[in-house]
């Protein structure tokens, strides 16, 4: 049976009583699971003694008030996911037990998380990376997973882990998609059947274009609003809004494939 642990003093009995010296990893989440989440816990049960979830809506990382009301809260729902493939605990905390400083103390990094993602959602990055942190020293686990998906936020949790000497590994996990190719993502329950069709564009043109110019280009005339496309070492990352939802994606470079 899953656990659910709701304050960091029942999550640390549960980790010395019943995972000790076993490998453990942990899947850091907001919620709203959908099969992309599941991939990443079912790597973790294929590589780990024991597994816990953690669902915390973090209402730190969302710089628009709207898009944190909007985020699907359906907790009994995902509980019931994690159940049937096997969880061992989800520790799903409230505000006040994350953040018992009302978020005087926070973690920033001063470069990378500026640009691009963090450009257009300012405060962004600081808010994950002081939950990831706050996380991590939680969870105390021997591994952690996170999506290739949200390539700005894995690069910045990887640099998190190194400069602060955290003791757990980093997985990252390929992006999960639908078939039309369109990146999963709790926000995709927010588009409309016609919207999730032409949604399926935004992997398409990144893969094909011939640089990041012509992809903002072709992704205007096929009806997106642009946010940016930007070719990043071997990636090319963008971000789009339809129908008011925001979708990001990336994509490894043609030219180097
Ligand atoms: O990727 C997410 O779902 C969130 O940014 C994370 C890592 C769970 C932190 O709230």
């Amino acid at each position: 049976m899953t656990q659910v642990l709701q304050t960091v003093a029942t999550y640390r009995s549960w980790r010395s009583e019943s995972v000790g010296t076993n490998t453990l990893g942990v899947v850091p989440t907001m919620g709203g699971l959908h099969s992309g989440h599941l991939e990443l816990v079912k790597r973790a049960l294929s590589e780990n003694d024991r597994v816990v979830v953690t669902v915390f809506l973090n209402r730190t990382q969302f710089n628009k008030q709207e898009d944190f009301d909007k985020y699907p809260a359906v907790f009994a729902e995902d509980l019931r996911s994690l159940e049937e493939i096997g969880v061992d605990a989800v520790f799903a905390p409230s505000y006040e037990e994350m953040y018992p400083d009302d978020y005087r103390y926070r973690i920033s990094e001063s470069k990378l998380s500026s640009e691009l993602e963090g450009e257009h959602r300012p405060g962004h990055f600081d808010g994950v990376l002081t939950v990831v942190m706050k996380l991590l020293m939680v969870a105390d686990a021997t591994r952690a997973y996170f999506g290739e998906k949200d390539w700005q936020q894995l690069e910045l949790v990887k640099g998190l882990v190194e400069t602060f000497f955290l003791p757990v590994e980093i997985v990252p996990c390929p992006t999960v998609r639908e078939v039309s190719g369109l990146a999963m993502s709790s926000r995709n329950r927010r588009l409309s059947e016609a919207a999730l069709g032409q949604a399926a564009r935004f992997n398409q043109i990144l893969n094909t274009a011939d640089s990041d110019l012509l992809a903002e280009r072709k992704l205007a005339e096929a009806g997106f609003e642009v946010e940016y496309v930007a070719d990043r070492g071997d990636r090319r990352l963008g971000a789009v809004v339809l129908e008011g939802v925001r979708l990001i994606d990336n994509v490894e470079r043609r030219s180097n494939r």
